[in-house]
């Protein structure tokens, strides 16, 4: 028996700051509408000092326990490019704060923004031979890159946590996807470094052509056509490249360039929240589908969309999945808006200050000023370890 397996459950979480590209505009003397036109950009999320990968992911997860038995969670696998720790796994500093039961496998996954992808088709291949289990993913990532550099409109922060499992209540995964890896080097981030490092014009004609060759990979395997769905969800590290990737896609097929009106119909519902987020590296992807899903006012049930991921480095898959019926009412549309609605602008000046706060890592003992976050804080460092509060 076939057994359908996919995204059971969906909730999203970005910090309580942003900044207005406006501003950044001014400061860089760059024209705004670079930004906003050029990238499709007009906020990045800010993450306050109390905040970190493990309360974003934490706070992204919390909601879930109660759409599902905790004790039939027998993994969480974090995917991250942001870790906190050379050896713990950010998961099991979630696992604690979520309360989990000790009968669980709980590990951190890493290829770039590919890896809530890897995290995903692993649970769902595991899923299928363990119809009534779960497996918690949730990927979280906080994306910085040096001030001033053409990196900087794209960072961003936030966290998607997705239940995994058979019969599942929002995205059953098709089988069959498009599979590209090619040892490159368009982003990077060695240990000693806070910041990412990227060759930005060269990674986007590489994520373009990863998508070429999923495309044709995923073509070969299904003989599905671009027309064939009927939305696009892109790893979106600034919006503006899904337009591109469309584009891309119609070419491949032989077609004409979509429309402006075909590339708002395709993947419009999808860029609503990273917009005004940013990247949220291994988080993207999701954020772009959560949007979808809670933005979309036709009834998707029964549709077949498209999945992108891409992670530089790089790993690439195209995919696909159906929309199960009755999906409405397992999303959390009014939560994430509300949470969208509810952030505080940053000025320019405080936004640089946070970006600057040098973290302590002298082994002494470390108390972190509160800001606004989620249920979860990193309230301090004691002598090397961090200390989580429980809101
Ligand atoms: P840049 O080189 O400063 O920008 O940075 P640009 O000159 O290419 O301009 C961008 C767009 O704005 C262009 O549009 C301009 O024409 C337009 P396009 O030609 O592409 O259609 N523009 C304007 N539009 C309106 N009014 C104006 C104006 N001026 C210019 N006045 C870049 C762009 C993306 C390279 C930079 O932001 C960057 O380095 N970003 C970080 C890297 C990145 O996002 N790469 C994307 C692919 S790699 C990836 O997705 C993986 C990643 O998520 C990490 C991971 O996997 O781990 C990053």
């Amino acid at each position: 028996m076939n057994v359908s397996v996919g995204i059971d459950a969906l909730s999203f979480y970005t910090p309580a700051y942003f900044l207005d590209l406006g501003l950044l505009a001014e400061a860089r003397h760059v024209d705004h509408q670079k930004y906003l036109a050029g990238l499709g950009q007009e906020r990045m999320a800010v993450a306050p000092p109390d905040e970190d990968i493990v309360t974003m992911g934490a706070s992204a997860a919390r909601p879930l326990l109660d759409m599902t038995d905790p004790d039939c969670i027998d993994w969480v696998l974090f995917a991250t490019e942001t870790g906190v720790d050379q050896s713990k796994a950010a998961a099991m500093f979630v696992h604690g704060l979520l309360g989990l039961g000790p009968r669980c496998r709980v590990v951190e996954i890493k290829q770039a923004c590919y890896s809530g992808t890897a995290a995903l088709r692993m649970a769902a291949d595991w899923a299928r031979r363990h119809p009534g289990r779960r497996a918690l993913i949730i990927a979280s990532d906080i994306a910085r890159y040096e001030l001033c550099s053409p990196g900087e409109p794209t960072q961003g922060a936030g966290a998607v946590a997705m239940l995994v499992g058979a019969n599942p209540g929002i995205l059953a995964l098709d089988d069959e996807a498009g599979l590209y890896a090619e040892d490159v080097l368009d982003f990077w981030r060695p240990n000693y470094r806070e910041t990412a490092l990227v060759d930005g014009q060269y990674s986007t004609r590489v994520y373009l052509s990863a998508l070429e060759q999923t495309w044709r990979h995923y073509v070969a395997l299904t003989g599905r056509k671009w027309t064939d769905f009927c939305r696009y969800c892109f790893h979106l590290p600034f919006t503006r490249i899904a337009e591109k990737g469309l584009v891309r896609l119609a070419r491949m097929d032989g077609g004409p360039n979509p429309s402006s009106d075909e590339i708002r119909r395709l993947v419009g519902e999808t860029l609503t929240y990273n917009r005004v987020t940013g990247n949220t590296y291994a988080a993207s992807l999701y954020e772009g589908l959560t949007s979808l899903l809670d933005t979309a006012e036709e009834d998707l049930s029964g549709k077949r969309i498209a999945l992108f991921s891409y992670g530089s480095g790089c790993t690439a898959e195209f995919f696909s999945g159906t929309v199960m019926g009755g999906y409405r009412q397992r999303l959390r549309g009014a939560v994430h808006r509300a949470m969208l609605d509810s952030r505080a602008a940053l000025e320019y000046q405080q936004y640089e200050d946070i970006m600057n706060l040098p973290f302590p890592v002298d082994g002494g003992e470390h108390v972190f000023a509160q800001y606004r976050t989620g249920p979860y804080r990193l309230a301090g460092i004691s002598q090397h370890k961090r200390v989580y509060e429980t809101l």
